[in-house]
């Protein structure tokens, strides 16, 4: 099954409107080797520079890094589904470690967005990953068997379509500590054998499965050649349009 390869650059809290702007004027660098390579290609900018970005690249899909799972009401600094469908997102990054581990979101969160999205026909990148005692403890499937299983609840074989998951070991973001080729390619295989028991053999070869975590320009090619690694997740590296650039270049 050929799976269309998919890079996403989440930019986390970084890049202000005005840095924004710099990405954008040379973003065609991104849209144009993306088109060459035949790569699905997105960026999550902050919900400040989610407009800006959205109006000003072409070929370049635009991502929230989270989003709420009800449509509207009291909930004091969210952003719900619909105000990121007003600005074109295509769809959220969901689970992130990062606000697993500082927000509190649970797996029964991750769901309720993840359902929220699809109901809206909108993406869900859906994170899952060890922390660094998980893996010395030797744990890491247990851990991502459950975030999948319960991130996954309720989502139908039609939903399956407009999931993407990244596996994300949470030692390796931001750390320099990237996975090797051959753990990102243990993990997204057993990720794929979950889903196939969750749903079947071929809905499971048709999810798309990214690596995140320290991936650069120049290590990039290591993890896209694995069979079932299908596209990265990317932070620091997506920050400029040269080096978001650069990672296209280098798959
Ligand atoms: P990093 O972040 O590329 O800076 O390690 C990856 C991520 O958190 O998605």
């Amino acid at each position: 099954m050929a799976r269309t390869k998919i890079l996403v650059g989440n930019w986390k809290m970084n890049n202000t409107i005005a840095e924004s702007k710099v990405f954008c004027e040379s973003a065609s660098l991104i849209a144009q080797a993306s088109k060459e390579k035949g790569i699905e290609v997105g960026v999550a900018p902050s919900y400040l520079s989610i407009q800006y970005v959205k109006e000003h690249v072409e070929g370049i899909d635009v991502y929230s890094q989270d989003a709420h799972y009800k449509e509207k009401g009291a909930y004091t600094s969210s952003v719900a589904i619909p105000m990121l469908e007003e600005v074109g997102v295509v769809g959220a990054i969901i689970g992130h470690s990062e606000r697993r581990a500082y927000e509190g979101e649970t797996n029964e969160v991750c769901n309720l967005k993840i359902k929220a999205l699809l109901a809206h026909n909108m993406k869900a990148i859906y994170c899952v990953g060890e922390t660094e005692a998980q893996f010395d403890q030797g744990i890491t499937k247990e851990v991502i068997k459950e975030q999948v299983t319960k991130g996954l609840e309720g989502v139908d074989h039609d939903g399956l379509d407009n999931i993407v998951i990244a596996y994300e070991p949470v030692w390796a973001i931001g750390t320099g500590k990237n996975a090797s080729k051959e753990i990102a390619q243990d993990i997204c295989h057993y990720i794929r054998e979950v889903l196939t028991s969750l749903y079947c053999p071929k809905c499971a070869s048709k999810v798309r499965i990214m690596y995140g975590g320290s991936v650069k320009p120049n290590n990039i090619h290591e993890y896209l050649l694995e069979e079932d690694v299908d596209g990265a997740l990317v932070g620091g590296a997506s920050l400029t349009a040269a080096s978001f650039a650069e990672l296209v270049k280098n798959i």
